[in-house]
């Protein structure tokens, strides 16, 4: 929280969450700022000249599947090289602790929520703490034939594509396990991340720009059944004016003191 903001409105979100019988929480980009992934829209975000409109598309891949692999490839490696920060560790750590009644929804593919989890949970199940993962995760691949999702695997890619990585079962080219833009979202996850929000009596909605749908509508689900929405973002978002109480600041700041004491 920036100084001078009224650390009552911690309070006031603090006491939310701990009368609510059930949470959603929906992240985005700016939850693994802290941990050096780039976001989405931000300036960092850069990769060679192109935009990541440009590459995470169907249609770039049936053009040149050599130049988005190589892209995901650099992303895997990136994003390989980043670790869970304390904002995704308190988050995987309430998630258990309220097992079955705080269900995290993500919009990010780097997989830092399921390694909180697994650290979290250390010997117990981490399943309460496992996110839905709506944009679907780097490290994993998924045949554009058969459909069969597996491990990423590491690929070298030659400069004539002999190297792009195929499917065992089908001999398919595999592909990133993300949703690229264009196309639909898995259905039954959106509809389980619906289901929560509804039944939620809080949404925390966190490090995310509440601009791409159908997530951004996420919150007004839990809005819609009189839930209470708490967001967590250093700027102003779409979602905000409707929001009942907002920390604005990192959320490796302020997800650990608002989940104190809170599972
Ligand atoms: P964006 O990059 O659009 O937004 C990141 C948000 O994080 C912004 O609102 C920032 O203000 C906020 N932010 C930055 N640093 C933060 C911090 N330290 N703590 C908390 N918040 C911080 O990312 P998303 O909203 O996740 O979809 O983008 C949503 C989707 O847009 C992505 O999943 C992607 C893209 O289209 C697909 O790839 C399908």
């Amino acid at each position: 929280m920036p100084p001078g903001e009224a650390p009552d409105v911690l309070e006031e979100a603090r006491t939310l969450v701990r009368r609510a019988r059930r949470v959603v929480v929906l992240t985005g980009a700016g939850i693994s700022a802290e941990s050096g992934v780039p976001t989405f829209r931000g300036s960092d975000g850069l990769w060679r000249s192109y935009r990541a409109e440009d590459l995470a598309t169907p249609e770039a891949f049936a053009r040149d599947p050599e130049l988005v692999w190589a892209w995901y490839l650099w992303r895997r490696k990136v994003i390989g090289a980043c670790a869970p920060n304390a904002g995704h560790v308190a988050l995987a750590r309430f998630a258990l602790a309220r097992a079955g009644t705080a269900v995290v929804v993500t919009q990010n593919v780097d997989g830092l929520h399921h390694q909180a989890a697994l650290m979290a949970a250390g010997d117990a199940d981490p399943g309460p703490a496992i996110p839905l993962e709506i944009h679907g995760a780097l490290h994993r691949d998924r045949c554009s034939g058969c459909r069969r999702v597996t491990p990423g695997v590491p690929a070298s890619i030659d400069e004539d594509g002999a190297g792009l990585p195929r499917c065992d079962a089908c001999g398919d080219l595999l592909r990133p396990d993300v949703v690229w833009f264009g196309e639909p979202l898995d259905t039954a996850l959106l509809e389980r991340a619906f289901a929560a929000a509804r039944d939620a009596d809080v949404c925390l909605v966190v490090g995310t720009s509440a601009l791409v749908h159908p997530a951004a509508s996420i919150p007004l689900a839990t809005l819609g059944s009189g839930g209470h929405l708490i967001e967590i973002n250093p700027e102003p978002t779409p979602l905000s004016g409707r929001a009942h109480a907002t920390l604005r600041g990192a959320s490796a700041a302020n997800l650990p003191e608002l989940l104190r004491d809170a599972g």
